[in-house]
């Protein structure tokens, strides 16, 4: 019998979530994207492409889960979501690219720039990045979001994203790749690549609802170790996983000499790490009484994709 407070219940309890927020995320994008501009047709057709392929919807699901869990109603945070994504979205098209990663699959799947071509795929990259914005400027009508809250959005989005985060931490993964780097340097890469992103989801939610600061900081501490969790995963997969675990070969991160945890502090303090982010995670969510099983099942959701069919740890075995 599997106890209410089971990771497994947890987990479902997030999934859920996510399958309720999934097609309204979706349906935004599609809107957004079409209202934006459907022509050129190439560059329209390349953003659709990352945009609305079957990604996860992490960061749309948490902008909306900390919008209700800091009493925000209705659908006003939607937008914010589909933002988000977006970025996301961008992101991805550009971590693809021959100058960065030059990975020819993503999401089991040729990647955008294998599909469109490199220059319309760094088009579609900067369209989509254009277009999250002009979606969040979009709330500042008085019966949407408001001129104020979204001016904050807009700040707290393009901060996350610019070189303070998002950017800072792709500069930092690129110009280290090949050399031998501190554990401080591939903390750093996860923190700003991934971890920020994840972070300014939740910050979005909670100022889109109006939350105080106190919730504000927790939600970001929330963010902040689950993201970087989520990275040191993404690592671990990547070098331990299977090809329908990753929608990709594996080792690509070791053929081009990427900095990783698994790579820098090895296998078993990889997984230390994990656990260590994750628990700290899991205490900031005493404001969140009601809100707490879905918090909590995403943290397990990280927990759970280093584990291979069988249950066991991905990679331990490989230790260093
Ligand atoms: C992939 O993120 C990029 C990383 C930060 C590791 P996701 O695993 O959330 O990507 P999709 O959108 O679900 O494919
Ligand atoms: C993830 O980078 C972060 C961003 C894309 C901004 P990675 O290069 O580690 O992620 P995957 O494994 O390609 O998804
Ligand atoms: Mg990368
Ligand atoms: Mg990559």
């Amino acid at each position: 019998m599997t106890l209410p407070s089971e990771p497994e219940d947890h987990r479902q309890a997030f999934v859920g979530h996510l399958e309720r927020v999934g097609d309204r995320v979706d349906r935004i994008l599609d809107h957004a994207l079409k209202n934006a501009s459907p022509h050129p047709r190439v560059v329209y057709k390349a953003m659709r492409y990352t945009a609305l392929s079957g990604g996860k919807r992490l960061r749309p699901a948490l902008v909306i889960l900390s919008y209700e869990a800091c009493g925000g109603r209705g659908r006003k945070a939607d937008p914010v979501a589909a933002a988000v994504e977006m970025v996301h979205a961008f992101s991805l098209i550009h971590d693809d690219l021959p100058a960065m990663d030059d990975d020819d699959f993503r999401r089991g799947k040729p990647s955008n720039h294998k599909v469109f071509g490199e220059g319309v795929a760094i088009l579609a990259g900067d369209g989509l990045l254009t277009v999250a914005f002009q979606t969040l400027s979009g709330q500042s009508k008085r019966s949407r979001l408001g001129p104020e809250v979204t001016a904050k959005l807009v700040l707290e989005l393009s901060t996350a994203t610019g070189p303070g985060g998002v950017i800072g931490g792709q500069v930092v993964d690129l110009l280290s790749e090949g050399t031998r780097v501190p554990r401080s340097t591939v903390t750093y890469i996860h923190e700003h690549k991934t971890a920020r992103l994840f972070a300014a989801s939740l910050r979005l939610g909670a100022l889109a609802a109006g939350a105080g600061r106190g919730e504000v900081e927790a939600l970001t501490r929330y963010g902040n170790a689950a993201g970087t969790a989520f990275q040191i995963v993404d690592d671990v997969l990547g070098a331990a996983g299977t090809v329908e675990e990753l929608g990709r070969d594996p080792g690509r991160d070791q053929a081009r000499g990427k900095v990783t945890y698994p790579v820098v502090v090895g296998f078993p303090a990889s997984h230390q790490a994990v656990d260590r982010f994750l628990a700290d995670a899991a205490k900031e969510l005493k404001r969140f009484p009601k809100h707490r099983n879905r918090f909590l099942g995403f943290l397990d959701l990280i927990d759970h994709r280093r584990l291979d069919s069988r249950g066991r740890k991905l990679g331990v075995v490989k230790g260093k």
